[in-house]
Order: C-alpha cells, then sequence, then structure tokens
C-alpha cells in the first residue's frame, strides 16, 4: 500500500519524505486554504518535491470550466493528479480528462455506489473518506470494504485511496482490506512510526551501551 500525505504544508512534506516511505501527495482547497498563499506556488513546491503522484483539486462546478481548470492543473507537471469531485459534473469532467490521458482522482466519495462509477468513468484513482463517515456515527471502514470487494469482484483496476484518516489503526485496516493508497495527515503520519516500547527499548540499550563505554574509558 502506497503512504501519502494529506496536508499542503511544505515543511510537513519535506520532513516524511526524507524518511524514504512518501509515494505522493492529496490536497485539496481547505489544506491549500490554510497555507495563505498563492494556490499555483504552494502546488509547483509539493510537485517539485515528492516524487509521486500529488493530487490538485479542481473547484469549478460546471463541467466545461472544471475540464478547462483540470487541464490546466494536469498541465503543472507530470506527477500531477486531477482530483474532480463526485458529482454528475465531476464525472463528466473525469472522463473527459482521461481520455486525454489524464489521471484523475474522484473525491468526497462515501458509497459503494459513488465508487463504482468512479471505477465506470475509468479513473485513476477514488477517494472514499472513512473518518467523515464516522464521524456522522455512520461505518467509514464497512464503506471501504465494500468498495475493495465490489472492485475486486468486477475487476476494476481504479486504484482505492483511503482518504479521511484519523488514527494510525485506519491506515493498518486499509491496508488489510487490500486499500491501494492511504493518505493521511502529518500527526497521523507521525503516529505510525511510534511505540512506547521502541523508546524505553532505546534508552535501555544506549545506557548500557554509555555504561560499557564509561567502563572502556577507565580501563587503564
Ligand atoms: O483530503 C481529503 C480527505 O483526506 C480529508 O480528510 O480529515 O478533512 O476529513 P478530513
Amino acid at each position: 500500500m502506497r503512504l501519502f500525505l494529506d496536508t499542503a504544508d511544505i515543511d510537513e512534506i519535506r520532513e516524511i519524505n526524507r524518511w524514504g516511505v512518501l509515494s505522493g501527495v492529496t490536497t485539496n482547497p481547505s489544506l491549500v486554504a490554510k497555507e495563505g498563499q498563492d494556490p499555483d506556488q504552494v502546488w509547483k513546491e509539493i510537485l517539485t518535491e515528492v516524487d509521486g503522484d500529488i493530487s490538485l483539486e479542481t473547484t469549478e462546478l460546471e463541467a466545461d470550466p472544471m475540464y478547462e481548470e483540470g487541464k490546466r492543473l494536469a498541465g503543472m507537471a507530470p506527477n500531477a493528479v486531477v482530483k474532480v469531485p463526485m458529482t454528475p459534473a465531476g464525472l463528466e469532467t473525469g472522463k473527459r480528462l482521461g481520455a486525454d490521458g489524464i489521471r484523475v482522482n474522484v473525491t468526497l466519495v462515501f458509497t459503494p455506489a459513488q465508487a463504482l462509477l468512479a471505477a465506470e468513468i475509468g479513473a485513476y484513482c477514488v477517494s472514499p473518506f472513512l473518518g467523515r463517515l464516522d464521524d456522522i456515527a455512520a461505518d467509514g471502514m464497512k464503506a471501504l470494504r465494500d468498495i475493495c470487494e465490489l472492485y475486486a469482484a468486477q475487476g476494476y483496476v481504479t486504484n482505492v485511496l483511503a482518504a479521511s484518516l484519523r488514527h494510525p489503526m485506519h491506515v493498518v485496516e486499509a491496508g488489510l482490506l487490500g486499500a491501494d493508497i492511504a493518505t493521511m495527515p502529518y500527526d497521523v503520519f507521525t503516529k505510525l512510526v511510534k511505540h512506547p516500547l521502541t523508546d524505553i527499548g532505546l534508552e535501555k540499550f544506549l545506557a548500557d551501551w554509555r555504561k560499557l563505554r564509561d567502563g572502556d574509558t577507565q580501563q587503564p
């Protein structure tokens, strides 16, 4: 499963990218707005920093302007993936962009029925939002499971990109279900690496090492 960061913060991206495990970045209008800078500048930095898929989201609502916007976003770099919303206009636009050889990410997906439509337009990936379903007392993981099963049963090649992940077990469970990609905020990414026994173990190793070293220096 490929691991993506769900952020537009270049410092967060640079830090995680140094770990050697970052395969891409997803952005959305809210995340880009948080940076308070020219969106093109924000996207350009990310597209250059990460050697992997970078999702840039359209903001037009009608199919024709959304298509033009998508073409422009795709033209920013070869690793750009154009995000379109799960709406009739988003589907129409996604289909047209795909026919032009542009990779499309259909976003704001909450049901297997919607995921079916994304696969049928030949989207490069579909983004089910798990956490936002959990927020309204629905079962985000169940939706992801059904989407993975549906795609396997039908042989769809559209990548399942598990999004709106809120904690490390969301990531692990998405992997177990066969999601192709998991995108997560910086704080979830940093939690993946943490375990108290790792910290305690390292502290003990280093204490023993210091004892040996200090003992050695006391030898005649
Ligand atoms: O970027 C799409 C998605 O991952 C948003 O997540 O945390 O805003 O529900 P969240």
